[in-house]
């Protein structure tokens, strides 16, 4: 049945309706009570008059209302064109108050409410015309990545959440476990591992919108938890998934932003060393205009230095992860000149803001096995860690590679947000709680007994 509310009244002047949903507005008057309600699909004006004067005057904003009437038409003077049926409106007959909605906690549609009141009451800010925006075409973006995906053969799999770590630079968010006392899982930082598995399991193109998990500052475009469009191919090539990534994204933007403009028409594969002594960042915003946000400037950084120096812990680290290939002139000679070393690496980056990563992976178990001696870690440690990876890589590996769009960071800057927190639904705060839920919070001793957890301090 059809319950959208601005279809319920769209070409049905004279006819019987009912609509459903909250009581935006209420306007009362001595002889009529107006109630705006709205929908998901937006917003109708409904008349009230004599014998239901008294329960629509009783009637509190964001109250949710069945409301039967007939559709007419609104006098010429009073056609509203910012709202969907603006030209109609619904004479009540009869009003059910579903139920009564207390005075809100913060108004909505006012983005000068603090973002800490926002998040707490996160139910009702998703219920703001921008927030309810954002959640939509996120799902839409989100839908157009996995169909343009499927038609390129890709297919979507998803990966455990509860696992290994894999490094990604930041700390683990750990899961204990019960069964295993003393033993934990941990969320992944992202779904590498598994996805170079998919490659030596023969799927050959694989991807999925993956949430990724990151015990890390949630500094203004992080948050601990986000979501990647995580993708893979096998028998590839650098620049084979560098056109995959710009194909599906510049399809986007011109499927979805048709009134953006965009810097570069084909997107520029710069290399980390002109882009360090141009710009002074691998990550430069490359608009010809920085204050026009409807201008995309995307670009990719390829050629990156396969390690960089770790002062604090005076050793090298993969740039990258170590699972990134050297490019071939440095396959067998990174370890006499690491600084020097460059990797088959690729960045991302759309106006100032690095939006993706990935690498072609080494799919030599050998060369692996000597980029984690390089990093320093001893042979017991390798085993333990990835023995299951250099495994694998034993019973025929395909050469592989791919990408990890942030989709997070790439929707905040398409829809034009200040915060990556704007375009998810249940996003954490700054320091990492989640006002809504509360948590993170304490359990009782009887739950960290049965883990085998003491608390200390
Ligand atoms: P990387 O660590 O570069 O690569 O992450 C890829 C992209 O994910 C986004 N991102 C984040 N977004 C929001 N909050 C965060 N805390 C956060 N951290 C990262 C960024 C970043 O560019 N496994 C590799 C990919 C690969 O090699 O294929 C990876 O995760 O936009």
């Amino acid at each position: 049945m059809e319950r959208a509310l601005s279809n319920q009244v769209k070409d049905k002047i004279g006819q019987t309706v009912t609509i459903r949903g909250w009581a935006e507005t209420v306007r009362k008057h001595a002889k009529v009570v107006f109630i705006d309600v709205r929908d998901r699909t937006g917003l109708v004006q409904v008349v009230c008059t004599e014998k239901l004067l008294e329960v629509a005057n009783s009637i509190s904003p964001e109250s949710v209302v069945t409301i039967t009437g007939t559709v007419t038409e609104r006098p010429q003077s009073l056609v509203n064109v910012n709202i969907v049926s603006g030209t109609v409106e619904l004479q009540a007959d009869s009003i059910t108050v579903e139920s009564v909605a207390k005075t809100l906690p913060m108004p909505l549609n006012d983005r000068a409410v603090s973002e800490e009141t926002r998040l707490k009451y996160r139910y009702l800010d998703l219920r703001s015309k921008k927030m309810a925006e954002n959640i939509r075409m996120r799902h839409q973006m989100n839908q157009f990545l996995r169909e343009e995906l499927t038609k390129l053969d890709f297919v979507e799999v998803e990966t455990p959440y509860i696992s290994k770590s894999t490094p990604e630079g930041a700390r683990d968010y750990l899961v204990p476990s019960r069964i295993q006392p003393g033993n934990f899982y941990a969320l992944p930082q992202s779904p590498q591992q598994y996805k170079q598995l998919l490659m030596v399991a023969g799927l050959e193109r694989y991807f999925q919108i993956a949430r990724c998990f990151r015990d890390e500052d949630a500094r203004g475009d992080r948050q601990p938890e986000f979501s990647q469009l995580d993708l893979e191919l096998s028998f590839t090539s650098q620049e084979e998934i560098l056109q995959v990534t710009e194909s599906l994204f510049l399809g986007l933007v011109k499927k979805f932003f048709p009134e953006k403009t965009l810097t570069f028409n084909t997107i520029p594969r710069l290399t980390y060393k002109e882009v360090m002594e141009q710009y002074g960042t691998d990550k430069p915003d490359l608009r010809q205009d920085k204050t026009n946000d409807d201008e995309l400037a995307f670009a990719f950084i390829i050629d990156f230095p396969m390690f960089e120096w770790k002062e604090s812990e005076k050793r090298f680290d993969a740039t990258h992860h170590p699972f990134t290939a050297p490019k071939p002139e440095w396959e067998d000679n990174f370890e006499k000149h690491p600084e020097e070393a460059l990797a088959l690496q690729h960045d991302f980056v759309l106006n100032g803001s690095e939006i993706a990563g990935g690498s072609v992976r080494i799919h030599r178990a050998d060369v692996l096995e000597r980029v984690f001696e390089f990093l320093g870690h001893n042979k017991e440690k390798i085993r333990a860690d990835f023995g299951h990876l250099l495994e694998a890589f034993e019973y025929g590996v395909p050469p592989h590679g791919g990408i990890a769009p942030g989709l997070d960071r790439i929707y905040t800057i398409l829809l034009k947000e200040n915060s990556i927190r704007d375009v998810i639904a249940f996003a954490k705060a700054g320091d990492g709680r989640d006002l809504m839920m509360n948590a993170p919070s304490p359990v009782d001793d009887a739950q960290l007994k049965e883990l085998g957890l003491k608390k200390i301090g």
